[in-house]
């Protein structure tokens, strides 16, 4: 009865079952992988978040494709505040960041082609993939101690095939945390118009930065060199995921740009999709976004700190280094399977990590934590991890 896209193991894993059962006894847990901003302990501006969206306006329906007028021009104004150059009629407006890849997928496949994703990276997309009928190929994010993570060119290469119709990044990177450099995006852009292909951007945490002193953070809304689709929205910028908008910035060489932009107002105008009042409060919410993100980025540079002198000296684990993001990348330096690992600290620590394998590491040994953790929280679910692994040894 039942599409075959569904046929992997719909149930839950050892994991998320123990996680499950512990969540119903009531035991205190230490949970670092919080990702959601609003359970983690910041003060929104209540009253002006609630009154942006609360206008005789929300009674109203003018249904545009793109988004109403003055929502684009808050999305403008916000690359504009950061010395972006955007059109309006080059952007659209989508319900969140995960249905925009869906319209970008949905733009640019047929059954079966390919897209080029990030390894790490975070497990969106393949699902997104799949429910579009499109095969995801991964690419590889190469660590070096200098450097950190990056793209590794040659990876990109030898998985481009006549299939191909687009790579993706995230910029920075989840959980890696690496942002997209200058000669990054020239190289792309020149493999793109070579193979005729797209770049989509994700830079949903644009904004989040941690350790990049000396150099300008780089977005794609401005790369015209090929057809570039640079994905955002508030769930991560304004801390509001619950909100639910997100946008699409189209750029690239004018008659594929404006042939893109017809397509695509075909899928957006089928959906319809965002909602009158949070179109109507994003000018405000956008306005809002210094007051959260001041309070998120103090908390993950303090988390990332923290967890760097904590494991300084220790030689069971290295903190991976990171420029931006909400996440930070544990490498486990003893042998050890890490999925018994993350089992373990849950069923007998009552602390909750991910192991790397969530993230498609390509081999064993990873944890990603996330920083947007509350800073007692982490520091506690830390000292457990420590205790676990001297146990181990
Ligand atoms: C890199 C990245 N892109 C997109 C999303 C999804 O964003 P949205 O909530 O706007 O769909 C996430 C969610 O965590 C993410 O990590």
């Amino acid at each position: 009865m039942f599409s075959k896209k569904f046929e992997y193991n719909t149930s839950e894993n050892k994991i998320s079952r123990l996680l499950t059962e512990k969540r119903n006894s009531g035991v205190k847990l230490y949970d670092l992988t919080e990702s959601n901003p609003t359970k983690a302990g910041f003060e929104y501006e209540a009253v002006k978040i609630l009154e942006s969206v609360s206008g005789y306006g929300s009674l109203e329906y003018n249904p545009d494709p793109k988004g109403i007028p003055a929502a684009r021009k808050a999305v403008k104004e916000y690359y504009e505040s950061a010395g972006l150059k955007v059109s309006e009629e080059n952007i659209f407006l989508t319900s969140s960041t995960s249905e925009a890849y869906s319209f970008v997928f949905k733009l640019l496949t047929d059954s079966f082609d390919e897209i080029l994703i990030p390894s790490p990276g975070y497990p969106l997309f393949s699902f997104i993939a799949e429910m579009e009928s499109v095969t995801v190929k991964s690419y590889t994010l190469k660590y070096t101690d200098e450097n950190g993570f990056g793209i590794d060119f040659d990876s990109i290469k030898r998985q481009l095939t006549p299939k191909t119709k687009a790579i993706i990044v995230v910029n920075p990177n989840n959980p890696t945390g690496n942002f997209l450099h200058k000669e990054d995006l020239t190289g792309l852009i020149s493999l793109c118009k070579a193979n005729n292909i797209a770049l989509i951007c994700d830079e949903v945490f644009l904004d989040f930065n941690i350790n990049t002193v000396g150099n300008n953070i780089l977005s794609v809304v401005q790369a015209d060199g090929a057809l570039t689709f640079t994905l955002s929205g508030i769930s991560k910028i304004c801390a509001l995921p619950q909100m639910k908008l997100s946008w699409i910035v189209i750029n690239g060489p004018e008659n594929i740009r404006d042939a893109a932009k017809s397509r695509l107002e075909i899928i957006s105008d089928t959906y319809l999709s965002v909602g009158t009042p949070v179109q109507i409060g994003l000018s405000t919410l956008l306005e809002g976004r210094h007051h959260i993100q001041r309070q998120i980025t103090e908390r993950i540079i303090s988390n990332y700190e923290f967890l760097k002198s904590e494991f300084e000296k220790d030689k069971n684990i290295s903190v991976l280094k990171t420029e931006g993001g909400w996440y930070s990348v544990l490498k486990i330096n003893i042998k050890i399977n890490e999925e018994k690992l993350a089992y373990d600290l849950l069923d007998k620590h009552n602390v909750y990590i991910h192991p790397g394998y969530f993230f498609d590491f390509e081999d064993e040994g990873y944890a990603v934590v996330s920083l947007l953790t509350k800073k007692d929280e982490l520091k506690k679910g830390i000292h457990e991890i420590k205790n676990c692994l001297l146990k181990l040894l």
